[in-house]
């Protein structure tokens, strides 16, 4: 099974034009048949998912209650959750499995650094050296204190070993019933809490007055507001990543916050002029192509990948283990999936919630997977990208030959595609609930209509 799972179909996106193609069409018999009933991925973990939501409000108090009130505003409206969906059903569909797995359990019963849930709220460094007040968790942090006096370091409590008979057996099946660690939870409000730090960013760039159809932060609180609640967010989620006492861990997600960036970056970056007339338009395209499945994977897939893997990783899984190489090829092409349907979606949208008509990103410059597709259809459209839309009557006429093309299809195949791979490769682990929780997200994600 190892390797032969893992394999990656190169370019997809250059699929022949076909103007009819249809989901049923681009789809293999399996995605959706309707005869094998899928379990709900989000009633399998959703005490767990209510849970993670609760919680995170309490790690996001701080001394200045402004700053709880912007750092949280994302976390107290609905959301989807997707991200520590992922993390949850991983953890479940590989707990068990690991070679790690006897240690990472004995030590989710045990005080210490990456063990009990009370214990990933322990500062490593003392509270009046990290001085992160935190109202929520008042017997361990501490208020800045004007007055500081030198004091020679405590000697370090020694931690006993963990018992060589936790490894008596080096037989590795799954938890049975399905379980999640405490580390794991927190990894799902780390994820959540990176993802709405990004969102605060995002909405200020866009100039976004709504978020899910309520005020947006930067509305609400002003743009500067936005950012530095964006930037404690994100340094809150540091120091509980840091608490999960998993070094790999915390270079998956730290990577994960430069791609968001690097992602954003190049979502601004221009089709060069220069390119325009040096190389043939085939070239041009498919550059084009190239930057924006980057920069799909940098903004979206690379949280949902690394987290997953992240969530694998926790549950004792180890280098040479097929588990975390199944969770972020899954995950990635899930976020690839997830993307493009999003930008599917926005020229499906008859109105966006302002009353515009949809098409909010060629109003924002982007040229997504429906426009790069049309371009190949009508030529026009190549000025059009290069010069971002913006001359007058550039969107609606982008938006026509989008219309008259066969964009839309196109791209929701290439998305049927990406969640098919993200489908199969999940065949390289046991069967579970949680296994099966992940085919039916695949799914979900293709059919969702927000
Ligand atoms: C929303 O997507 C935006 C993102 C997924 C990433 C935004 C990343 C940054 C602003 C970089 C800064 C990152 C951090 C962690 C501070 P979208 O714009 O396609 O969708 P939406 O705006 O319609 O929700
Ligand atoms: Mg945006």
């Amino acid at each position: 099974m190892r390797g032969c799972a893992l394999k990656f179909r190169r370019n997809l996106y250059f699929q022949p034009c076909r103007r009819a193609l249809s989901i049923s069409s681009a789809s293999s018999p399996n995605t959706h048949d309707h005869s094998r009933s899928l379990p709900d991925p989000f009633a399998l973990v959703a005490p767990e998912l209510s849970q993670i939501r609760k919680d995170l409000v309490r790690l996001l108090g701080s001394a200045h209650p402004g700053l709880d009130e912007i750092a949280s505003y994302y976390f107290l409206r609905p959301s989807k959750q997707l991200r520590p969906l992922l993390i949850l059903l991983f953890s479940q569909a590989t707990n068990g499995l690991g070679r790690d797995w006897p240690l990472k359990q004995w030590m989710s019963e045990q005080p210490r650094p990456g063990g009990c849930l009370e214990n990933l709220d322990e500062p490593l460094s003392r509270a009046n050296i990290l001085n992160d007040w935190n109202p929520n968790i008042k017997d361990k942090t501490t208020l800045y204190d004007p007055e500081f006096t030198f004091s020679l370091p405590q000697t370090p409590k020694e931690l006993p070993p963990p018992p060589l008979s936790i490894f008596s057996s080096l037989e590795r099946e799954l938890t049975s019933p399905l379980s999640i660690l405490p580390t794991q939870m927190r990894l799902a409000q780390i994820v959540e809490m990176v993802h709405a730090a990004s969102l605060l960013h995002d909405d200020v760039i866009d100039e976004s007055p709504l978020r899910r159809g309520s005020t947006s932060a930067p509305e609400a609180f002003g743009k500067k507001f936005a950012v530095l609640g964006g930037n404690f967010v994100l340094g809150r989620a540091s120091v509980a990543l840091a608490r999960l006492g998993d070094p790999e861990v915390v270079q998956l997600i730290a990577s994960i916050i430069a791609n968001l960036v690097e992602g954003e970056i190049l979502q601004m970056q221009d089709v060069e002029a220069d390119d325009i007339l040096a190389v043939p338009s085939s070239q041009i395209a498919k550059n084009a192509w190239t930057m924006y499945l980057q920069k799909t994977y940098m903004k979206t897939a690379s949280l949902m990948a690394k987290g997953a893997r992240s969530a694998v990783v926790l549950g004792g899984c180890m280098d040479g283990e097929t588990y975390k190489e199944v969770a972020y090829a899954y995950g990635r092409n899930l976020g690839i999936a997830f993307q493009l349907v999003d930008d599917v979606l926005d020229y499906e949208a008859v109105e966006d919630t302002l009353g515009k008509p949809g098409g909010a990103d060629l109003q924002l410059g982007l040229a997504t997977g429906p426009a790069l597709y049309a371009w190949e259809e009508h030529p026009e459209m190549g000025p059009l990208i290069e010069r971002k839309f913006g001359e007058v009557g550039d969107v609606e006429f982008a938006r026509d030959l989008v219309r008259k093309s066969a964009g839309v299809e196109r791209t929701r195949a290439l998305a049927i595609a990406y969640a098919e791979q993200a489908r199969d490769v999940l065949q390289a682990l046991p069967e579970s609930e949680a296994r099966a929780a992940l085919e039916a997200l695949t799914e979900r994600v293709i059919k969702r209509k927000s």
